[in-house]
């Protein structure tokens, strides 16, 4: 499955490239606003920020997608794919915005257009009690972490690419750890908060990794859209919408300062 993972990574790394090539025309503002619907994609697998309870979508962008959508005068549909399809997804025009934590990074910003940030946070280490807890202790120890992630680079840092076990979701490398199939995981900062209030004494939270601000993304050059999301964004933030929401599931205010 590692190998077969590996694999599935390079040649969508491809078909991302392709898809920008020979992407059909992304809806304009005017075209979403006239049918009345913003077609939001996410993995919503990733409490608190996306994830199901039950038949129903809840989460801190969920409820910023919705807010956003709403300051723009239309309802938001709301999309659940794999994490690692959402870009391809994008530019094949499956959906208008993708809300899913993406950090921004060099290498996406090629393939789609960020909004500016709408949160910052970072990629911590999970272990069991008595594992690695610092990038140090990562030297040499198996760790997991979702395909398609940019904890990937990060892990293939500090332990080598040996090392790292993909899974296609979180609750797979989660599980991982749990049953000591792996030393460690990273995930981001809030999902791993998540996982330690359910699994109480069972894990222990490490040293942050790395540091990054996480965006929206739009098919590129969709600059009607993206100005919109934007503006959106700064109005949710300007007027209190933005900072309740972000209490409501985090305790604390997580926009980027
Ligand atoms: N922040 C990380 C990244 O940019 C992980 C995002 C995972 N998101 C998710 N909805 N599963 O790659």
């Amino acid at each position: 499955t590692r190998l077969h993972l590996t694999r599935l990574t390079l040649t969508l790394g491809a078909l991302l490239g392709a898809a920008t090539l020979t992407s059909a025309q992304a809806r304009t503002l005017a075209e979403i606003k006239a049918s009345g619907t913003l077609k939001i994609g996410t993995n919503a697998e990733f409490k608190p920020f996306t994830y199901f309870e039950g038949n129903t979508m809840k989460g801190f962008e969920y409820d910023l997608g919705n807010a956003i959508a709403k300051q723009m005068g239309v309802k938001a549909e709301w999309i659940n794919q794999p994490f690692d399809n959402l870009l391809i997804g994008l530019n094949q025009n499956r959906f208008d915005l993708v809300i899913s934590s993406h950090g921004i990074t060099p290498e996406r910003a090629r393939a789609v257009d960020f909004s500016l940030p709408h949160y910052c946070s970072g990629g911590v280490i999970l272990s069991r009690p008595g594992g690695p807890k610092t990038a140090a202790d990562l030297k040499g120890k198996t760790v997991s972490t979702q395909v398609g992630t940019t904890y990937v680079d990060q892990i293939k840092k500090v332990t080598g690419d040996r090392n790292l076990r993909l899974f296609p979701n979180n609750a797979g490398a989660l599980q991982a750890l749990m049953s000591g199939r792996v030393d460690a995981m990273v995930n981001e900062k809030f999902y791993s908060l998540e996982a330690l209030k359910l699994n109480g004494k069972k894990l222990q939270q490490g040293e942050t990794l790395f540091q990054e601000k996480l965006g929206m993304a739009v098919a590129k050059g969709n600059k009607t859209l993206l100005g919109a999301v934007n503006a959106s964004l700064k109005t949710v933030q300007a007027n209190g919408t933005y900072a309740k929401i972000s209490r409501s599931h985090f305790g604390q205010d997580v926009r980027c300062r």
